[in-house]
């Protein structure tokens, strides 16, 4: 079969198994590359491990710690008409090449937000990791969630209190244009909080404490973001942002918890604006992150997910001085955040129009890492040959894990 992309507005409802794994190979060599780590940590639980920043997670876990790692995901098999979803893809490839490399590494794809999913997994850390875990990365980005009442809520990316009117892109078009963002309700600004705030985080770590798996000085960490002013509207003080504030709130709860089950730490991790599939579906933010790009490659600071990723392990995680803000959270996102950086992205952003987008941002990477978020446009593969669509994750197929 040849696969081409399928576009539909923000997403992509195709992938190609062949460019998600070269993709994966990609970021394993990256980690490879760098100076080795080193740690006390060796059983890692990663929540959210398919795509973007979880995914990144498990291999720096993977590649550059030597560590085991059960990684749970929602990613769709592919069907007879119908190719997977690039997370499951992603998820085969990095199986394969841990198993390659000697590496345990077991998947659940399922239901996070689910009691079942939890009880599995906890299962897992009693077999697999001789029972217990030291490093718990809560990845997740859902658009919504079920809780254990089995109550449904909904995540919106809206302002709050009034109408916001600003720029956004068409990331495939190129074309620049107002956007008008009526305020959420109140519906909506729990619906988000539910989905993308602490609570399921929470239930994760009382569940984990409950079944005594955490082991002495476990870690666990949530990712955040918040951004320059220019989006708070849209973000830090939209829908996203309350979210974003109670997972904060949360952390410095389950540090207290963590801290007195196993004298252990939980820390959020404020991290880089990056083309993720979940990014790419918050209006004004795929122009700003344009901009952004085109800044920080001039500047010699632009990161992907991987390189983020292996510096928070590098400089945080696997060092005896995790440094903290005044909030208690880690700062991945401070070359961002330059004085500097943000003042050309804010020149540029007053100025920026269709005409002038190609010179005034990077529309055309960003576009292409679009792509490749779904396994298209990546060098080296041959998109002309067949391939077979279905793609097995040897886990999951129940393949003997190492
Ligand atoms: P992503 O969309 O690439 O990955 C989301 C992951 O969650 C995937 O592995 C997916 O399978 C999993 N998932 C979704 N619903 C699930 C469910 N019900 N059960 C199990 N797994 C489920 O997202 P991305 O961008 O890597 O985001 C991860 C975290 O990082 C989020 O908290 C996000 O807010 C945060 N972040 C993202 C930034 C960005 O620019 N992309 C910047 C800073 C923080």
């Amino acid at each position: 079969m040849k696969i081409e992309p399928k576009v539909r507005g923000f997403i992509c409802t195709s992938a190609h198994p062949v460019g998600c794994k070269q993709r994966v190979v990609q970021q394993i060599d990256y980690v490879k590359s760098q100076p080795k780590l080193s740690s006390n940590i060796k059983n890692v639980l990663v929540i959210g491990a398919s795509t973007g920043y979880g995914l990144a997670t498990r291999i720096v876990s993977s590649f550059g710690l030597g560590a085991k790692t059960i990684g749970v995901f929602f990613e769709r098999e592919a069907t007879e008409k119908r190719t997977a979803s690039p997370g499951w893809y992603n998820s085969a490839a990095f199986e394969q090449a841990a198993k390659e490399a000697g590496i345990y590494a077991r998947s659940f794809c399922g239901d996070a937000f689910s009691s079942g999913v939890k009880k599995q997994v906890i299962e897992a850390i009693k077999q697999d990791f001789a029972g217990k875990v030291d490093l718990i990365v809560y990845s997740l980005a859902a658009p919504r969630r079920t809780d254990h009442e089995g109550n449904t809520y909904q995540s919106a990316l809206k302002p709050i209190g009034k109408t916001y009117d600003d720029k956004t892109v068409d990331t495939m078009t190129g074309v620049v244009s107002n956007v008008e963002i009526t305020p959420a309700t109140t519906d909506e600004i729990v619906g988000t909080e539910k989905v993308m705030g602490g609570e399921d985080w929470a239930l994760w770590i009382e569940d984990l404490i409950q079944a005594d798996v955490l082991a002495e000085g476990a870690l666990s960490l949530a990712y955040s973001y918040i951004g320059p002013k220019m989006t708070y509207p849209i973000y830090r003080e939209g829908t996203i942002g309350v979210a974003k504030e109670h997972l904060e709130k949360t952390a410095i709860e389950l540090n207290a918890k963590m801290q007195k089950a196993v004298r252990g730490r939980a820390l959020v991790s404020v991290n880089k604006a990056l083309v993720t599939q979940a990014s790419s579906a918050i209006p004004v933010v795929p122009l700003y992150i344009s901009i952004l790009y085109k800044v920080m490659e001039e500047e010699g600071m632009q990161e992907g997910c991987i390189e983020q990723m292996q510096r928070l392990f590098a400089e945080n995680i696997c060092s005896a001085d995790t440094k903290l803000d005044d909030k208690q959270r880690i700062r991945m996102d401070d070359w961002e955040l330059k004085a500097e950086v943000q003042k050309e992205v804010a020149d540029a952003w007053g100025k920026v129009v269709t005409e002038n987008l190609e010179q005034l941002s990077d529309i055309e990477g960003c576009r292409k890492e679009f792509y490749q978020l779904f396994g298209f446009q990546v060098d080296g593969v041959d998109y002309n040959a067949d391939v077979d669509i279905n793609v097995p994750i040897p886990s999951i197929v129940g393949e003997e894990v190492c």
